[in-house]
């Protein structure tokens, strides 16, 4: 099938070379010339594992092409996907200038039938919004249609090609069939793509994510609870995730959520009830417990450093907002940062993929380690904020030489109380006992 995908963000990008891969040929648009110019060279502008290895094969074999010309991209495509920001408008909302900017270019050009998907996560409402732009721009006959994408950043590829569900909202038979044919080969193993009116499909991405954010953060207060009762946060998840009820995954506690999409889409989904005239109140906690959570290591350097942290270096391991990826929107890494370097104290960090943002973000106000030892060196503490594989299994006699003192702030419960303890550290992690 012939496919235009408008915008090559990461969403887009992801969406384009998946579906190239399973033989459609791609198209993908962007305003954005150098941009194009790189991704013809082969140039892919975002890290997302597994993807590369995609994007070079479709584009060597011509099912994956780029251009920065809306008008011939749209020509011979059945469906048009829009894979534009949504960035949050200052009251919360979703900007959806992007998204009918370019469905009113679209509808300026198209000449025959197409199904235009809103693939970015949009309020409820939008796709009847899209299609208000093409009734009042063309005569000729547009689907509008619903399409939600589920993908998490680091196992993206694995998402798309194999999802555990496709959301479709349309309400013509027409598009219903097309989009059926499109996601067939992904979900050969029998998940379901379900279909559904289009304001279904667009609050099924908002009640996922919030969801999600939820249950991570009733398990970030059941393990700060866990520390005041002498209790062992990773005991509970086990005793409640073996419920097939409430499932194991999503349930591990640490720094808070971040990232582009949970904090965005709990504040807009909040907001967007709020226009109903609906108090949302769970939302409401959920976001006031995030911010909390964001700097509860912060809280407990506090307590165990008395005379504060003024003066104090301390190595920080991790600053992507989870592990896999470069990407730091909204990474509780930042906002640890700032409450530490407001005290007084000194931060080396290091991470395998994000140094480069956060030197960007954060300038020469932290320093930034080449290799997790180098960031160790005579420093009083270490705090790790990202669960990254390589942390997992340090070389401890290294840590031991490189530490003042051996003393770990861990956002994410990465090593076994009893081992810590028998090397002889002050091990502080997250709903468990120190
Ligand atoms: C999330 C959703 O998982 C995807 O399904 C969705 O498509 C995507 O948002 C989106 O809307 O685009 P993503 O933001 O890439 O994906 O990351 P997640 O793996 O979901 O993690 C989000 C945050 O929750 C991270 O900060 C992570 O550290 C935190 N988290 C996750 C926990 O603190 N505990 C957990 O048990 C799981």
């Amino acid at each position: 099938m012939k496919i235009a995908v408008v915008g090559t963000g990461y969403v887009g990008l992801v969406t384009g070379t998946c579906l190239a891969e399973t033989g459609n040929d791609v198209i993908c648009v962007d305003i954005n010339a150098e941009k194009v110019a790189k991704m013809k060279q082969g140039e892919i502008p975002i890290y997302e594992p597994g993807l590369d290895l995609l994007f070079q094969r479709n584009i060597a074999q011509k099912r994956l092409t780029f251009t920065t010309e809306l008008a011939g991209a749209i020509e011979e495509a059945r469906i048009i996907f829009l894979a534009l920001p949504t960035p949050p408008g200052g009251d919360g909302s979703a900007d959806l200038s992007y998204v009918l900017g370019a469905a009113k270019n679209i509808a300026q050009l198209v000449k025959d039938y197409k199904v235009v998907v809103t693939k970015s996560t949009v309020p409820v409402g939008t796709a009847d919004k899209v299609k208000a732009v093409f009734e009042a721009h063309t005569q000729v006959v547009v689907d509008v249609v619903s399409n939600p994408e589920f993908l998490r950043e680091g196992v993206a590829v694995d998402d798309f090609m194999k999802p555990d569900r496709v959301v479709v909202g349309t309400r013509s038979d027409r598009a219903r069939k097309l989009m059926e044919e499109l996601y067939a080969p992904y979900v050969r193993s029998g998940n379901p793509v379900i279909f559904m009116d289009e304001r279904s499909s667009e609050l099924t991405k908002y009640a996922a994510n919030s969801f999600l954010a939820t249950k991570i953060t009733f398990m970030n207060e059941i393990a700060n609870l866990c520390e005041l009762v002498n209790a062992d946060v990773d005991m509970v998840r086990r005793g409640i995730g073996s419920d097939a009820r409430i499932g194991k995954r999503f349930l591990f506690p640490g720094v808070g959520y971040g990232g582009s999409c949970f904090p965005k889409d709990v504040q807009a989904l909040a907001k967007s009830a709020s226009e109903y005239d609906y108090n949302f109140k769970i939302l409401n906690s959920v976001m006031e417990v995030n911010e909390r959570q964001k700097t509860v290591i912060v809280d407990k350097m506090k307590k165990y450093y008395k005379e504060g942290l003024g003066g104090k270096k301390f190595a920080l391991w991790g600053l992507a907002f989870k592990p896999d990826t470069d990407d730091i929107r909204e990474a509780p890494a930042l906002y640890i940062i700032d409450e530490l370097v407001k005290e007084g104290a000194q931060v080396v960090a290091y991470d395998p993929e994000a140094i480069e943002n956060v030197r960007r973000a954060k300038g020469d106000m932290i320093g930034y380690a080449e290799d997790p030892y180098d960031a160790l060196a005579g420093a009083d503490a270490l705090i790790i904020v990202t669960e990254w594989p390589l942390f997992r299994t340090p070389d401890f006699d290294r840590m031991e030489n490189a530490l003042k003192a051996r003393v770990i702030f861990d956002g994410r419960n990465l090593y076994d109380l009893q081992r810590m303890i028998d090397r002889g550290y002050y091990y502080n992690s997250i709903g468990r006992q120190t």
